[in-house]
């Protein structure tokens, strides 16, 4: 499950999530921007360390942004020790296959856990023409079996793999002895991830879904529906009533309504 802050941490935690990533879909969900080239490292830090603060038992992993680990595996590695070091998360993750084996196998080669990310990699939507589905055709799908492997013999943890056809994953985590966690990649993938604000429902209906989300919440409802009947109690001055007031003996009151009195 993803988590970008505190509170969306704490209940994934509680609610069991194996491992929280602090993916970089925090630039679209929760920062507002048009695609996820946009966010920067030191961002990415600042929630890394909110989450981390709330996960107690899961483990967790940061996404290295677009920019910070494609120059070399030794920007790479800079990268990932300050996400590690500054941002308190357990690994990184970063996109790509088989061209990022040499930066995956430095980056764990000093210690530091590494989960890949093949198929769609979201931050290269320009080369890929878009957020398109991977592995469709048989020469793609043997690239994406190469990536796999690639990612795996240069020590990947496990791989996320996403957005590609049901039976390519199913095959491919077949042939792998690391776990997939699948994104829009079928039931046959080792485990599976989603972006925590889809589906929980934070959005308005309409917002652009990929058809792999399900929403099992609706956030955006309950909100709604709080935050109104928040606003018609101030307006009424229903709220606060006395129980969310505090108050003091009248004895008391009455002294310092004298003292005011007497100012005049
Ligand atoms: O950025 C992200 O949240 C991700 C997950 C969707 C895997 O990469």
């Amino acid at each position: 499950m993803t988590a970008h802050d505190f509170p969306s941490a704490h209940v994934a935690d509680h609610a069991g999530m194996e491992i929280i990533l602090v993916g970089d879909s925090l630039a679209m969900v929760a920062m507002g921007m048009d695609d996820t080239s946009e966010v920067l490292l030191d961002e990415m830090i600042l929630h890394c360390k909110s989450v981390a603060r709330a996960s107690k038992g899961a483990f967790t992993v940061g996404d290295l942004p677009m920019g910070s680990y494609e120059i070399s595996p030794e920007q790479a590695l800079a990268s990932a020790i300050r996400v590690i070091k500054e941002g308190r998360v357990k690994a990184v993750k970063l996109e790509g296959g088989k061209d990022m084996a040499p930066t995956i196998a430095k980056i764990t080669g000093a210690g530091i856990p590494v989960l890949a990310h093949i198929g769609l990699t979201p931050q290269r939507q320009n080369a890929l023409g878009g957020f398109r589905v991977q592995g469709k055709t048989t020469s793609s799908a043997v690239k994406f079996l190469e990536d796999a492997l690639a990612v795996q013999e240069a020590g990947a943890f496990a791989t996320v793999v996403e957005a590609v056809p049901a039976e390519v994953a199913e095959l491919v985590t077949k042939k792998l002895s690391i776990p997939t966690i699948g994104i829009g990649a079928g039931s046959g993938c080792s485990g599976q991830v989603l972006v925590q604000v889809d589906m929980l429902g934070n959005f308005p209906p309409g917002r652009f879904l990929p058809k792999f989300v399900k929403k099992f919440g609706n956030v955006w409802e309950e909100s709604l529906r709080a935050i109104e009947q928040y606003k018609a109690e101030v307006k009424s001055r229903a709220y606060p009533s006395p129980e969310h007031t505090y108050l003091m003996p009248k004895e008391v009151f009455e002294e310092f309504a004298r003292a005011v009195k007497d100012r005049e």
